[in-house]
């Protein structure tokens, strides 16, 4: 028995606790009514009257010693811990995170700063427009193949309402509405009823170009377009104009990129080509012109309408449309402005 209580006291002795845990589980282990103190004096009353003298001296003592212990064990603790919170008040505070912009709006704002800096104004128009402003006016004949070039969604209380398929809607709004010169960029949502896959997608957003003037010619447009890329993308890349066909427009071309995901080497994105078309355009057809009230005899002008979702494909090396808007917050977080 002595000896357990010598053994103990040196236990007592020598405890220690880093927190108020440790404190706990050695008032639990010694002091509380189950701890081993209390184990001993129920021990005690079963000895001989001489050993429990001796030993009831020692383990008074012993119980004593603990709980001093215990109070010196949380003093020490309370005393540390306001000890360690060193406030520094020099240290910058930490930010608050709320979030970054759409890699499509990064793309947008960058296209329309290189456009604001040749003098191009921000235009805008809805979504939701009649026929004339997303066909008519653009010189697609009534029931004319053409129209089929791109699915649409109509209005279905009043099939003459659509959801616009391009941005060139906005020509005909501001064409009708201004003057020339003029001279806009026209950022927007346009829609079109396609089934949804990596590479094609109900909406997607697209900024239509115009430039009407006295002498605006093909040269403008070519110019103005190398100059996009390049402030765009760099000065390695590569820019090539295809002949293609809009009803709009008289000539047309469609406008490629060198291939920036394979470097020209072929891959899916660029459908092992090298070359990714990034833009339809072309000279402002006379008949557009007419239909806006222009004279094409004393005005010409070009367009064009440059996909957003493929601009910043290439930007930002994403190869899946639907990335854009599934919200995931893992691909969002990833876009800072690149310029
Ligand atoms: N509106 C055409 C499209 O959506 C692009 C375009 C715009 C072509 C302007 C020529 C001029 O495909």
């Amino acid at each position: 028995m002595e000896d357990r209580i010598k053994a103990l006291a040196i236990e007592v002795e020598s405890y220690t606790a880093s927190d108020m845990q440790g404190v706990e589980n050695y008032r639990l282990k010694y002091i509380s009514k189950k701890g081993v103190i209390s184990e001993l004096f129920e021990t005690l009353k079963t000895l001989s009257p001489d050993e429990k003298k001796k030993s009831g001296k020692i383990l008074n003592e012993l119980k004593q010693a603990a709980e001093q212990k215990l109070k010196a064990l949380t003093e020490m603790l309370e005393n540390n811990s306001s000890a360690t919170v060193d406030i520094d008040l020099t240290l910058p505070p930490i930010p608050n995170k709320i979030g970054n912009q759409h890699p499509l709006t990064l793309t947008r704002n960058r296209i329309i700063e290189i456009f604001e800096r040749l003098g191009f104004n921000v235009a805008d128009g809805p979504e939701i427009e009649d026929d004339w402003h997303n066909f008519s006016a653009l010189n697609f004949p009534e029931n004319h193949p053409a129209r089929e070039m791109q699915d649409t969604f109509f209005v279905e209380k009043n099939p003459d309402m659509l959801l616009r398929t391009h941005t060139s809607n906005v020509q005909i709004r501001l064409m009708t509405k201004q003057k020339p010169p003029l001279r806009a960029i026209m950022p927007g949502r346009v829609y079109r009823n396609e089934a949804i896959s990596a590479r094609a997608h109900c909406f997607f957003h697209q900024v239509e170009g115009l430039y009407v003037d006295r002498n605006v010619g093909f040269a403008d447009l070519k110019q103005t377009l190398y100059h996009f890329a390049k402030e765009m993308y760099g000065k390695d890349i590569k820019i090539r104009f295809r002949p293609s066909f809009f009803p709009f427009t008289e000539p047309s071309a469609e406008i490629d990129i060198s291939c920036l995901i394979c470097k020209g080497d072929g891959c899916n994105i660029c459908k092992q080509t090298g070359w990714v078309e990034i833009a339809g355009s072309g000279m402002v057809h006379p008949n557009v012109l007419k239909n806006c009230g222009i004279d094409p005899e004393e005005f010409t002008g070009f367009a064009f309408g440059m996909g957003i979702e493929r601009v910043t494909m290439l930007r930002y090396q994403v190869n899946d449309l639907r990335l854009y808007s599934e919200n995931d917050i893992r691909f969002l977080k990833q876009f800072h402005s690149v310029i």
